[in-house]
């Protein structure tokens, strides 16, 4: 089994604050596919500018909100792997634990995060919170609703293809003001949520070992908080198969699967 450096078991010994910071790779083993990793990426098979934009949605809301039903039903399937429990097991031993994720989908909720009153962190906000694209109203969507996109979406399910398969699926009605439900997500061009970035930027600043798990670190600026905390002299340490940008002193790279890494990093917190 890889080791673990002794000096980052010591790190994560005498932290008192951790945080993790996670992106599509800590999802990728529950079978949710990444966006940018070649072939499988969602990027690689879809067009983000027609899919994950305001305008897009206003272009086509049944495309877009089609394929988000579809991406919500697969993670409907899915299930938290070794990582999000390791992560969940981990705040349960540590003074505090700040998990910052910029993925939307609920694995890190149904694994067991957080252990304390502080809510996960969704940077891009969550497949589980559609809302009013007009009036910002909330939508939770009656029970049937899941039945219509609960249908898998076939092998090589394609956008243009959306009508072809049915997929294609206008999104429902604002109850409030009849505008249309939105994902409830962040889309290219729009701005984070500015609690959960303000928080996740100052959880990174005065944190003593920050993880930053599956995440290729190219969009900003989430993409910003393991600058922050070397720069504030944490311990930041990357679990990604492939390398990461190396970064100051004290940052390290465990580099496999973080299914297979985390459960051995954290086992080092056994009190
Ligand atoms: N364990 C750990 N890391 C993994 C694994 C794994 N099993 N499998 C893949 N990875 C790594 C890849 O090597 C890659 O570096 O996960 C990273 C995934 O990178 P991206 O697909 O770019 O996902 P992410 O960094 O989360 O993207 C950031 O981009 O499209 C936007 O809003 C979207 O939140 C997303 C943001
Ligand atoms: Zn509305």
């Amino acid at each position: 089994a890889p080791a673990v450096p002794a000096e980052l078991t010591a790190a994560l010994r005498e932290a008192r604050h951790v945080v993790v910071f996670t992106g599509a790779g800590v999802s990728a083993e529950s079978g949710i596919r990444t966006f940018r990793d070649a072939l499988t990426g969602l990027w690689s098979r879809f067009d983000a500018m027609a899919l994950a934009t305001p305008e897009a949605f206003r272009a086509d809301p049944a495309l877009v909100w089609g394929w988000y039903e579809w991406r919500r039903l697969r993670v409907r399937q899915a299930q938290p792997n070794p990582a999000h429990h390791a992560i969940a097991d981990l705040a349960r031993r540590l003074p505090r634990l700040t998990l910052v994720t910029q993925n939307v989908d609920d694995l890190h909720e149904r694994a067991g995060s957080p252990a304390d009153a502080r809510p996960v962190l969704h940077l891009h906000g969550s497949l589980h919170q559609p809302r009013c694209f007009d009036c910002a109203t909330p939508f939770t969507p009656p029970a049937d609703a899941a039945a219509v996109a609960d249908r898998d979406a076939p092998a090589g399910w394609r956008p243009q293809a959306l009508d072809a398969d049915g997929l294609r699926l206008p999104p429902p009605p604002c109850p409030a003001c009849g505008g249309l439900i939105r994902p409830g997500v962040v889309w290219f061009g729009e701005s984070l949520p500015a609690h959960a970035l303000a928080a996740a930027f100052d959880a990174a600043e005065h944190c003593n070992l920050l993880l930053s798990v599956g995440t290729s670190g190219v969009v900003e600026p989430a993409a910003s908080i393991p600058r922050l905390a070397a720069r504030a002299g944490a311990w930041v340490v990357h679990v990604n198969p492939q390398p990461v940008a190396a970064g100051g002193a004290r940052t390290r790279q465990l580099t496999g699967a973080a299914g297979e890494l985390l459960p051995l990093f954290l086992a080092a917190r056994v009190d």
